[in-house]
């Protein structure tokens, strides 16, 4: 019997050992919390998780550059143009002597934001903001109607903020049409 009884009283001890040092260890910690107070743990909301409170079709998430190119196409899809605007469609064909004057119009007045081929990759484009739209791909998208282009073109970025220069008074009516008629024709070389 005595030599069964042996190791429990040993591990008897063992045990008040480890309570009194758990005590001892409890206080240490207690008393470091008590001198630097920790910053309440922000738990998840169980029942409104971040991914559900995000509304993903806001605006708000995207950065500020971004929110302002993609302004542009929302307020065309929510409102369409305005009304001096709406219906506009080219007059001109886009006949090699329309196309060849677009393309001097469009060297001298876009080029340098939106580059050569309309790939915002112009001089300027790294010092605009939000970076200068890819055009090339604008005017094959069903984004890219007459009534868009005419108004973006002429009444420029002021409405979003961003850097898109305003045309309605630097050039004619008929020249914007050219320089869309030019764009359409996907931006071909001088021959
Ligand atoms: C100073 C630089 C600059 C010049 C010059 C410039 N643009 Fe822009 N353009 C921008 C920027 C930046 C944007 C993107 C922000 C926006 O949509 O307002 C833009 C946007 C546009 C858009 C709307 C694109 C879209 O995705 O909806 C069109 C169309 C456009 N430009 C055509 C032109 C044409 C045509 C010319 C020349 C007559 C021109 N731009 C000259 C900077 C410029």
């Amino acid at each position: 019997m005595t030599d069964c009884l042996k190791p429990k009283r040993q591990g008897g001890w063992g045990l008040i050992a480890m309570l009194a040092l758990l005590v001892v260890a409890g206080g240490a910690i207690g008393a470091a919390a008590g001198s630097k107070p920790e910053p309440e743990p922000a738990y998840p909301d169980m029942w409104n998780p971040d991914w559900l409170l995000r509304d993903w079709w806001d605006l708000d998430p995207l950065a500020p550059e971004r929110r302002k190119r993609m302004a542009r196409h929302q307020h065309f899809m929510d409102h369409g143009v305005p009304d001096e605007y709406r219906g506009e469609r080219n007059p001109f064909s886009v006949s090699p002597e329309v196309v060849r004057e677009g393309r001097v119009l469009y060297a001298a007045h876009c080029q340098n934001c939106h580059g050569r081929v309309g790939m915002g990759d112009g001089d300027a484009a790294l010092a605009v903001n939000p970076s200068p739209a890819l055009l090339a791909f604008l005017i094959q998208t069903p984004l890219g109607v007459d009534e868009y282009l005419m108004w973006s073109v002429s009444e420029g970025g002021a409405l979003f903020g961003s850097d898109m220069p305003a045309y309605k008074d630097r050039l004619s009516i008929a020249e914007i049409w050219k320089i869309i008629a030019y764009m359409r024709a996907g931006f071909p070389r001088a021959e």
